[in-house]
């Protein structure tokens, strides 16, 4: 399950509102995952498996549909979904276009609001979309080097993120693989420091706070900023 949220977004994710470039185009296709993204092969082999059994749609709505079924799946909002996605063909994209773009765990808020302000999503959209991705699935050592889960329960969609972001001690600590990450006092929990942005900005901090208190206004606006990244492209 978390595995194809995160599949769905880092597709998403390469998107430019400046030319319309990148987005759900299903480019990791034809650019090899790489850096932080090179554990994506995995999943993405297992889909294109999976995706022989519909040739009507595009590989791109396949992932869409797969990140937004898993979100459901995991007792989150029916996120409204449509198909219409193109895949990028050799030649449509160039490299800058893909996972280049994305932001990797040690961005800071400038960077976080740089990266969503191209991908075309408002502060709001931004924190629900983090906080409700980071509400799934943890940090694999293996895969990105870093270690841990966000939330007490890493399958099941709830606003967990941000009431422990609000409310647990947060120590900067450089875990065994060299890599610095926020861990809570026992060491249970974890936040990247694109995470920890979303407290240590002002502007993201008063949206953490109102998502904290209020699981169904963040149910209600992750709804419409999930359906929004992923319509990117
Ligand atoms: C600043 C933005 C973001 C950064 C830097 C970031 C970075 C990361 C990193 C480093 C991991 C750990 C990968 C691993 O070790 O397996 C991860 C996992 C994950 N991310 Fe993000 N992410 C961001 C935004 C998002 C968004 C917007 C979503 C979805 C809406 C999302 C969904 C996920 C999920 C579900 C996982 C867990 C995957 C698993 O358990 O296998 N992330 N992310």
């Amino acid at each position: 399950g978390p595995y194809l949220v995160r599949l769905a977004w880092v597709d998403a994710g390469s998107y430019s509102i400046i030319d319309g470039s990148g987005g759900s185009k299903a480019t990791l296709k034809l650019v090899p995952p790489s850096g932080g993204h090179v554990s994506l092969q995995t999943c993405i082999d297992a889909m294109e498996l999976l995706k022989e059994n519909y040739p009507a749609i595009s590989t791109a709505d396949f992932w869409a549909f797969a990140g937004t079924v898993a979100v459901y799946e995991s007792g989150g909002p029916i996120v409204p979904y449509r198909c219409g996605r193109t895949d990028y063909k050799t030649g449509e994209y160039n490299a800058s276009m893909s996972a280049g773009r994305l932001p990797t765990g040690a961005f800071n808020s400038t960077q976080v609001r740089k990266t969503f302000t191209r991908i075309g999503l408002t502060d709001r959209e931004t924190v629900a979309v983090i906080g409700g991705g980071h509400a799934l699935g943890r940090c694999h050592y293996d895969r990105s080097g870093y270690v841990g889960p966000w939330t007490n329960n890493p399958l099941r969609f709830t606003n967990e993120f941000f009431t422990l972001l609000a409310n647990s001690n947060w120590s900067l600590i450089v875990n065994p693989n060299g890599k610095t990450q926020y861990n809570n006092t026992d060491n249970t929990k974890m936040m990247l420091v694109s995470d920890y942005a979303l407290w240590a900005d002002p502007a993201y901090q008063s949206i953490t706070l109102e998502y904290a208190k209020n699981a169904s206004l963040f149910f209600s606006d992750f709804t419409a900023a999930y359906q929004k990244l992923l319509e990117r492209g």
